[in-house]
């Protein structure tokens, strides 16, 4: 390690950048809330089998992005590459095969290990929600629909809605052999990974970024028309229950998302703003059996990316953390303990208070005051301890008062 920075991939987060995270979170709470959503923390490490199981082995995430360990007890654990396996798995615990849904947000660090890039980071956060437990396609359009809210709450604008569905595995079997027999025929001009694709798993090829699969990719049957009657309802439904609400959105066919859970719905949300790593968010519908579990549960969620969302946010002005209310400072040796009174005081009346505990020249209190932004400026020196009080400056207007020591905290507070 030559210098102080992080690992590739990670960042520090400063308190002079906080502000921005803590006014998404604020929102993810109120806007989650309001449609009957509870917040759940699960574990950063899981068990590794969640993800393989959860994610599927044949997954780009699971082949070659996760963080996986050895405990001392020889575990396999990995650190959660997204939130929603590990979820699924604690909610597996409740009494969710009871039939009673659970409908659930969080926000936290994730874990890939993909090339760094602007957006795109080894450890990054995600603020997501999982409604588990119904099967119901108004369920799929009130989670888009709650997402939207969420960006409305936040001011992001601009950005768009990309609809698919990826039909359930039994509907997908038609279209599977549609794209076989296209892929096949053009697969001897494609890369590498899309040979391998086409044996393993081959809808991952339309997630193919490389530009010489393009022209193939884009000339794709239209896979909607091959799936059966039952899925193309559920997503007809879903589509026209966003229309009734108002939704504006694009059907996309070839979105398929890089998680082998989806079935029926998915979507992305993208925003010009965030350069080519342009997802904002993705989501849809999912089955996920834990190993160990009874049956399959079934649930609709998404995850937004909340650098992407920072980054977004940061086109339309940025959210800087309150100035603190007052800073205080001893100008001599004795002012030391009534300024750490007062701060305690201050602080216990819910003011935010930065005091300093050595000695300085006023004219560096009032410099430090001006510096982080504080309202009121609160010193004393010798001439001060004689009458038992502080000097107190207003920042802003430049005005200066004398409060006695006993009673600056009530004075200050009745000034507010
Ligand atoms: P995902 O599409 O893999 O879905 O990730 C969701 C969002 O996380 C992306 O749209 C992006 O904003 C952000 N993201 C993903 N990888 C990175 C990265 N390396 N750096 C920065 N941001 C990133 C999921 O994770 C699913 N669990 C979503 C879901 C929930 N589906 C159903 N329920």
């Amino acid at each position: 390690m030559t210098n102080f920075a992080p690992p590739p991939g990670t960042s520090d987060i400063m308190p002079e950048e906080i502000g921005i995270w803590h006014f998404m979170e604020n929102a993810a709470h109120k806007v989650f809330r309001l449609y009957g959503y509870g917040e759940i923390r699960t574990p950063v490490l899981e068990f590794t089998e969640v993800f393989i199981h959860g994610l599927g082995s044949e997954t780009d995430v699971v082949r070659k992005e996760m963080y996986t360990l050895k405990d001392r007890g020889g575990r396999d654990l990995t650190l959660r590459p997204e939130g929603t396996a590990g979820i699924i798995r604690a909610l597996c615990a409740t009494d969710i095969f009871a039939g009673s849904d659970k409908k659930v947000y969080y926000m936290g660090p994730m874990f890939r290990g993909e090339r760094p890039a602007a957006g795109r980071k080894r450890q990054f956060h995600q603020i997501g929600v999982e409604n588990a437990g119904r099967i119901l396609p108004e369920f799929d359009a009130e989670c888009i629909f709650m997402f939207m809210h969420y960006l409305q709450e936040v001011g992001i604008e601009g950005h768009s809605l990309l609809m698919s569905t990826r039909a359930t595995p039994e509907d997908r079997k038609p279209a599977e052999k549609a794209l076989n027999e296209y892929f096949s025929s053009h697969i001897s001009e494609m890369c590498e990974d899309c040979k391998t694709r086409l044996e393993r798993n081959i809808w991952r090829i339309l997630d193919c970024k490389n530009p010489q699969c393009a022209p193939f990719i884009s000339e794709t049957p239209d896979m909607l028309g091959y799936f059966g009657d039952d899925s193309r309802r559920h997503f007809e439904k879903v589509c026209s229950l966003l229309d009734r609400m108002n939704v504006k959105y694009k059907v996309e066919p070839r979105l398929v998302r890089g998680l082998d859970y989806y079935v029926h719905t998915v979507f992305e949300v993208t925003h010009p703003g965030l350069g080519a790593q342009n997802a904002l968010a993705g989501g849809g519908r999912y089955r996920i059996r834990p190993s160990g579990a009874k049956k399959e549960v079934e649930g609709i969620g998404f995850a937004a990316g909340m650098e992407r969302l920072v980054m977004a946010l940061q086109n339309h002005g940025t959210h800087t953390q309150e100035a603190p209310f007052a800073y205080v400072a001893p100008l001599c040796a004795e002012a030391v303990l009534p300024c750490l009174e007062t701060a305690k005081g201050l602080r216990l009346a819910n003011l935010s208070t930065v005091a300093e505990y050595d000695p300085r020249s006023l004219k560096s209190a009032l410099r430090a005051a001006g510096r982080i932004s504080a309202k009121f400026a609160i010193v004393a020196g010798e001439n001060e301890l004689e009458k038992s009080s502080f000097l107190c400056k207003d920042m802003k207007s430049g005005t200066q008062k004398e409060f006695s020591m006993s009673e600056i905290v009530a004075q200050l507070i009745s000034q507010i």
